[in-house]
């Protein structure tokens, strides 16, 4: 008999490998990126099906300020229509929205899609999709430390988390990062501590229910020791005998 699959409570995904699933199909990169949201939509969909609880994607990382200027600008745009096409749809999913990161430097209209697509999500409880969009880890990271510093409030680990932009979830029980790259890119660097890591070739257009479910059983079969070892895990959760 087969273990049963534990499913993670929150997974957070580095989107990456759009710019190449275009380049291959001779499309400009920004074909990429829409095929990118398709991609996003399906993968939330299926985090619901499977009882995952948080879903957090990397969007838009600080650093890609540094792409073309083309580039930049069409992410920019896609995400306004994205905002505009698929809130209504989400919401009837029982979607609820979060948008992370730096709002300075994004323009009013951007902003101003972010808080309606928040606001008009926040009933919801099936799915917390939490999208980081200009976004650094090092950033979450300064940005927290100098707001309790401005209140005068101690830094401690508990303190830091809690002003940090994932304060509201619980930390990602597995990480996963399409497209082929092993690193971490600046996502998550305090939250993903204890996160099971999943690397998959497949570039995130690629990324479908039976990749997800790939990277879901990867992790159902990690044994998470949090320091601890082997055997203290399996006296708490003895694997159960049959017969
Ligand atoms: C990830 O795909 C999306 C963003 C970073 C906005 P890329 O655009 O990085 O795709 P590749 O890595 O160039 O293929
Ligand atoms: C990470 O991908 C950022 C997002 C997926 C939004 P990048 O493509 O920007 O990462 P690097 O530059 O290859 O490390
Ligand atoms: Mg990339």
């Amino acid at each position: 008999m087969s273990e049963p699959k534990v499913v993670p409570h929150h997974i957070a995904i580095v989107m990456d490998g759009n710019g190449r699933w275009a380049t291959r199909r001779f499309l400009p990169r920004l074909a990429g990126h829409k095929q990118g949201v398709d991609s996003l939509r399906r993968c939330a969909r299926a985090c619901v099906q499977r009882g995952v609880a948080v879903l957090t994607v990397f969007a838009f990382s600080s650093e890609n300020w540094n792409r073309p200027v083309d580039e930049v600008s069409g992410l920019m745009e896609l995400l306004a229509m994205a905002l505009a096409r698929e809130v209504p749809q989400l919401k009837k999913d029982g979607v609820r929205l979060y948008f992370v990161g730096e709002r300075a430097g994004l323009s009013p209209k951007v902003c101003d899609g972010l808080a309606r697509a928040e606001a008009a999500t926040a009933e919801n409880t099936r799915l917390v999709l939490n999208v980081c969009f200009n976004y650094g880890g090092r950033w979450d990271i300064a940005r927290a430390a100098a707001s309790l510093a401005a209140r005068g409030e101690p830094i401690t680990e508990a303190s830091l988390n809690g002003a940090m932009g994932l304060a509201h979830v619980p930390d990602p029980d597995l990480v996963i990062r399409t497209g082929g790259e092993m690193r971490i890119s600046n996502f998550l660097l305090w939250q993903a501590a204890y996160s099971e890591l999943f690397f998959s070739d497949r570039l995130w257009p690629d990324f479908d229910e039976s990749a997800l479910d790939e990277a879901i059983a990867a992790f159902s079969a990690r044994e998470r020791r949090f320091g601890k070892t082997s055997e203290q895990i399996l006296t708490a959760h003895p694997v159960p005998v049959l017969g």
